[in-house]
């Protein structure tokens, strides 16, 4: 379907040649007065210069030359050279009820396969704040994807493979000595039941890090316990997998609050087998050089401003480090998976890494064909300090601390306006808002840029808020609730134009949200769409209104915000509420 906004392109480039003006980038944009117009035309002002005349004349020129068409109406001519119309109120209806239904069309697919790379979380680990940033912003950018027709699969890439994995051997170690996995003789089979509850995984690696941190024997017993398992001593081995398999069950339980759904539940881990092949390729052909014991691959560019430090392949040990796996995860992605770009959606922190292994696949041509390889970095959630959010005893603030947080003030703020809600209900209800709230927050913020935990003002039912458009939309549906199904064809009024020339932009808002991968573009879009649906509420007598084609008008428009704006909150990845 042709989108307004090229049929309008079209006419006035025809515009500008038949005046005499032959240009092809004429371009029209929203009109900044609204009484003025819906749209405006700024080209005239661009080309004053180049056709030696004033922006005024070339102006009245090319309105004098505009076709025939069935869109612009009351086209005028304002100071110093501006083209300002408004779109034809029959034609809006006619257009917005197509647009809509070309919408919900599936896209064309695009044949590009995309791997995004987001959650990150580590097995043993509780997820802190930063997991919940990659979480959200990853699934979002996964679902804008889909939808605009790429095929899409993420990976929730689990830290599975360092030293915290020899800190749970270790914490299993002293409660129970005994067990086969530490009895280096033992060739029979491991048991196939972990030998800890999901409960007790959980306390064993934050004990035994604070431990590790003071003691510095502790600490080395770790390292070698964490070295014997990447050698592959057995007992370790098994005693691994039972780790993996249970910490997956706990972080799937908090993915599953955020809405985060992996296709792919690989890890660090699972690279290794392509790791042996990738380092010898690399030494083989010779780039790669040993400095001070450890094997690293020179990456700096003459043009760097700032010193780019080179790429571990080997630290002086011997031992493969994070670099190292990411690497082969790569190798392993392009054999396995056959993809065309990877997007790793990561705290900007980790930038260096990123631009480090992404030099060392191009220097070393790694890679049989060519893969995009895409940094997509966030800012941090910080506390209100301006800090990166702490817990009081300095630990990384918790995701499920933070959750807890805005669970309760979400519970608070729902219990004082829900009179007459059963206990149950309003748990339900504050859940999904609390959810909303911490999401549309993270993800409303331009993704690179760091904000602040402010549990206040996420959770308020007013300002940019998933509250706000989670009630903006029970809203809609109250009123849906109220009115009955009128079949009669669907004409717009002039009052009510503002929303529908707001709904026709999604098209842009998720176009930006693709090409910057800044799923932000929608916030703002639902923001000003709820916005304007309020207004629109606001002066309309919708129930009441007597004249049936009026109402129905209204219904329909309010039926149209209400899809649209779940449809945003599902690229999103957030819940939303029929009534609240
Ligand atoms: N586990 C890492 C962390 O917690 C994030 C992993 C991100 N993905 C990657 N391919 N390095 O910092």
């Amino acid at each position: 379907m042709e989108l307004l906004v090229d049929k309008l392109n079209k006419i006035f480039t025809k515009a500008f040649c038949d005046a005499g003006y032959d240009e092809s980038e004429i371009k029209v944009g929203e009109c900044a007065i609204e009484k003025f117009g819906d749209f405006q035309c700024q080209s005239p002002l661009f080309l004053a210069k180049k056709y030696h005349k004033a922006p005024f004349i070339i102006a009245n020129d090319v309105l004098a030359h505009l076709p025939q068409n069935d869109m612009i109406q009351n086209a005028t001519v304002a100071n110093p050279g501006y083209i300002n119309f408004f779109v034809d109120n029959t034609f809006l209806a006619k257009y917005l009820e197509e647009y809509l239904q070309e919408v919900e069309k599936p896209r064309k697919p695009t044949d590009k396969k995309v791997l995004i790379d987001y959650g990150g979380a580590n097995c043993a680990k509780p997820l802190h704040v930063g997991h919940l940033r990659s979480a959200d912003i990853g699934e979002a950018i996964k679902r804008i994807s889909k939808f605009m027709g790429d095929d899409c699969i993420g990976d929730v890439h689990l830290g599975d493979w360092g030293l915290q994995m020899g800190m749970v051997i270790y914490a299993v170690w002293e409660k129970h000595p005994d067990l086969v996995y530490f009895d280096e003789n033992y060739t029979g089979e491991y048991p196939k039941e972990p030998p800890f509850s999901m409960e007790e995984l959980k306390v064993m690696y934050p004990s035994i890090s604070q431990r590790a941190k003071e003691d510095e024997i502790l600490h080395e017993k770790v390292k070698q316990i964490t070295y014997q398992l990447q050698q592959g001593r057995r007992g370790y081995v098994a005693l691994w997998r039972h780790i993996i398999e249970v910490s997956k069950k706990l972080i799937k339980q908090d993915y599953d609050k955020l809405n985060a759904n992996f296709d792919l539940w690989l890890g660090e881990s699972d690279s290794k087998k392509y790791q042996d092949e990738v380092i010898e390729y690399v030494i083989k052909n010779g780039y790669s050089r040993v400095s001070d014991g450890a094997t690293i691959v020179d990456i700096s560019l003459p043009e760097d401003k700032t010193e780019i430090p080179p790429f571990m392949l080997l630290n002086s040990a011997g031992a493969a480090l994070y670099s190292t796996t990411e690497l082969a995860t790569i190798v392993q992605r392009e054999r396995e998976f056959n993809v065309d770009e990877i997007i790793y959606v990561v705290d900007n922190r980790q930038e260096l890494h990123f631009t480090q292994v992404f030099r060392c696949v191009k220097k070393t041509n790694i890679l049989k064909k060519n893969i995009d390889l895409k940094f997509v970095g966030f800012g941090t959630m910080n506390g209100p300090d301006g800090k990166p959010y702490k817990t009081r005893d300095g630990r990384a603030m918790g995701l499920n601390d933070l959750m807890d947080m805005v669970k309760s003030k979400a519970l608070e703020k729902v219990s004082q306006s829900k009179i007459g809600y059963s206990q149950e209900e309003i748990e339900n209800i504050s859940n999904v808002v609390a959810i909303s709230a911490l999401k549309f927050a993270d993800l409303c913020v331009l993704r690179t840029k760091d904000l602040i935990f402010d549990v206040d003002k996420f959770c308020s039912f007013e300002g940019k808020t998933g509250p706000y458009i989670l009630y903006t939309i029970t809203r809609a549906n109250s009123i849906l609730a109220k009115t009955e199904k009128l079949s009669k064809d669907f004409c717009l009024l002039e009052e009510d134009r503002k929303l529908a020339l707001s709904l026709i932009k999604f098209t842009d808002a998720v176009k930006n949200a693709y090409e910057k991968s800044a799923p932000s573009y929608i916030c703002d879009y639902a923001y000003s769409l709820a916005n304007e649906f309020n207004t629109f509420y606001a002066k309309s007598s919708i129930i009441y209104e007597e004249n049936l084609e009026k109402k129905y008008s209204k219904i329909m428009l309010t039926n149209y915000t209400k899809n649209m704006l779940k449809k945003c909150m599902d690229l999103l990845a957030i819940n939303t509420l029929e009534k609240m």
